[in-house]
C-alpha cells in the first residue's frame, strides 16, 4: 500500500516541471525538498521553511550543491512576506508534511493556527493547475484537531479549487492521510 508521503511524491512528479517555483512548507529532514529541487531543476526555485534549526541544517546537507533551493529558518506562516522579497511569480506546487520532525522532540509540532495561515497564503499564490499537498497525522496529540481544521478549511474553498482526500477508511487506528488542493481557475 502506498503511504501518504509516497502518494504526495507521485503527484508532485506530475505537477512540477523544470523552471517552476515551488514551496516545501515543512522541510523536516529534506526528503520533499530534495524531490522538488530535482523536479524544478537548476532554472527553478524551491523555498523551504522550518522553525527548527536542526531541520534546516539536515535539509541543507541533503540538498548540498543544489543552488535552486532557498531555505528559510522561519514558520511557514511567513510564506508571503518571504516570497514577496523574490517577486510576485505564482507557485506550481506547495507541500505540507505536518506533525513533528522524526527523531526530534514530539512537542514541536505544526499547529492549526499557523498551518491554516500558511495554507491561505499558499493558495493565494497558487498558479492555475498548481497543486498543494498536505500530509495530515491525526494519530498524535494535537494532530487530530489540526487535521480536522485543515479538512474543514479545504471543504469551504470555492469552486476555483478541486479538493481530494486520500484516506484509509477501514483502519481502526487514525492513519496518516493526504489531502490535495488544485487550483482550477483564477
Ligand atoms: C513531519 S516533519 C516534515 C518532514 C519533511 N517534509 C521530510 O521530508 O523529511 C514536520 C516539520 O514541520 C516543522 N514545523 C513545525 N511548525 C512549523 C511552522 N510553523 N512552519 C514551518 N515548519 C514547521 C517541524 O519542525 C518539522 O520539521
Amino acid at each position: 500500500m502506498l503511504r501518504a508521503t509516497e502518494l504526495a511524491h507521485l503527484l508532485m512528479r506530475q505537477a512540477v516541471k523544470p523552471g517552476d517555483r515551488v514551496v516545501d512548507a515543512t522541510v523536516g529532514n529534506g526528503h520533499d525538498t530534495l524531490l522538488l529541487a530535482e523536479l524544478v531543476g537548476p532554472q527553478g526555485r524551491v523555498f523551504g521553511f522550518d522553525i527548527q534549526y536542526a531541520a534546516i541544517a539536515s535539509t541543507a546537507e541533503r540538498v548540498k550543491g543544489l543552488a535552486q533551493v532557498t531555505l528559510v529558518h522561519a514558520g511557514h506562516e511567513t510564506l508571503e512576506e518571504n516570497l514577496a522579497l523574490h517577486g510576485d511569480q505564482k507557485l506550481a506546487a506547495v507541500m505540507f508534511n505536518l506533525g513533528y520532525l522524526p527523531g526530534a522532540s514530539k512537542d514541536i509540532i505544526t499547529r492549526e493556527q499557523t498551518t491554516l495561515a500558511a495554507l491561505e497564503q499558499a493558495l493565494a499564490r497558487l498558479a492555475i493547475h498548481g497543486l498543494v499537498t498536505l500530509v495530515l497525522y491525526p494519530g498524535h496529540p494535537g494532530g487530530d484537531e489540526e487535521a480536522a481544521a485543515v479538512r474543514t478549511c479545504a471543504q469551504t474553498l470555492s469552486g476555483d479549487f478541486a479538493v481530494n482526500r486520500h484516506a484509509r477508511i477501514n483502519s481502526s487506528e487514525p492513519a496518516p492521510e493526504l489531502l490535495t488542493i488544485e487550483r482550477l481557475r483564477a
